[in-house]
């Protein structure tokens, strides 16, 4: 991995300002590749396009011409975001998920892999148990909105209900809500867990439940990387001193508000399953409880059917 120290010496203006955009561009995608981020061309093609405000088909257009003094002020000031660690998805201001693409803000965790996992494996168990016809889905810790906003394109049927104690978060899911054309299935709710549905779950239990709730044990949120530990909301990762507090606390308030044979999907880290299966069979209201495993054969989901 390049020094810090030798990209900054690389990153200074040229002396004659004859650097193109293409030049530029190129030090973005080198600075991102030392970050580890997946296919740094494209990413530093569409961070640029943002930082300077042009369609993307302008700037791959206009990439051997000289930038304007504004815009490489702007291009050298995104290295240094950059290379404080920065993640590429809060600079662009979206990431995709399951093939679309959301408005994150630093308010909202970043979609991750594993938690496409987490929708698939609900979409294939809706293959195995099928829902009821207009299915009432929960949402728990919804940040983006992607499960949810996903769960209502797939099942247009469903009615779906996501919660955040995070205002911040829940506005943007509501941008994305509306982007997606869900706005009128999907209902935003500001609060703790289970505390904003309480009444509408007593008029109309819900027949599925889904989280990908913090799970990152608190002490080891600051040995994830500055990316994450420095730039991620902490209300979103931090799961207790083993990262099982909220899977604790929906297992034992879900019963409540789930429907008789309604499902749950609770997503946890891939070491977590031996744990999170034994809460799960800790509690008398679940039957059917077991630990799915994602494409890659880690364990990822706690899934439980309510008796
Ligand atoms: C791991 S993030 C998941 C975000 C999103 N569902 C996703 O998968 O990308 C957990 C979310 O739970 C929210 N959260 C944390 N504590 C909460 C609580 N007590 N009640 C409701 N939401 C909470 C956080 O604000 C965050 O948006």
């Amino acid at each position: 991995m390049t020094s810090p120290s030798s990209h900054n010496r690389s990153m200074e203006p040229a002396a004659d300002g004859s650097r193109s955009l293409r030049r530029l561009l190129e030090l973005v995608a080198g600075r991102l590749a030392d970050d580890g981020v997946a296919d740094p061309p494209p990413t530093a093609a569409l961070i640029a396009a943002r930082v300077l405000g042009l369609p993307r088909q302008q700037l791959d257009a206009e990439v051997r011409r000289p930038p304007t003094a504004k815009e490489q002020a702007r291009l050298l000031g995104l290295l240094d975001h950059v290379a404080a660690g920065e993640p590429a998805a809060y600079l662009i201001g979206y990431a995709p998920f399951l093939g679309r693409e959301f408005e994150v803000t630093r308010d909202t965790l970043i979609p991750r892999r594993d938690t496409e996992e987490l929708v698939k494996i609900v979409l294939e168990q809706d293959g195995v148990h099928p829902l009821p016809d207009r299915p009432h889905v929960l949402e728990l810790g919804t940040g983006s909105g992607c499960v949810a906003i996903t769960l209502a394109l797939v099942l247009p049927e469903a009615e779906v209900t996501a919660t955040d104690i995070s205002a911040a978060a829940l506005a943007v899911a509501g941008r994305n809500a509306r982007r997606h054309g869900v706005d009128d299935r999907v209902t935003l709710v500001l609060g703790d867990l289970f505390e904003p549905i309480a009444r509408c779950a007593a008029e109309r239990p819900f027949d599925l439940i889904v989280s990908n709730p913090p799970y990152i044990p608190a002490g080891k949120i600051d040995a994830m990387g500055r990316a994450v530990a420095a730039n991620e909301p902490r209300l979103a990762l931090d799961g207790g001193h083993d990262g099982l507090g909220f899977h604790r606390r929906i297992i034992a308030e879900a019963p409540r508000y789930l429907a008789p044979g309604g499902r749950i999907y609770l997503e946890h880290e891939a070491d977590q399953g031996p744990l999170a299966r034994r809460i799960g069979e800790a509690s008398d209201a679940f039957e059917e409880v077991r630990i799915v495993k994602d494409s890659g054969g880690r364990d990822r989901v706690l899934a439980a059917r309510r008796k």
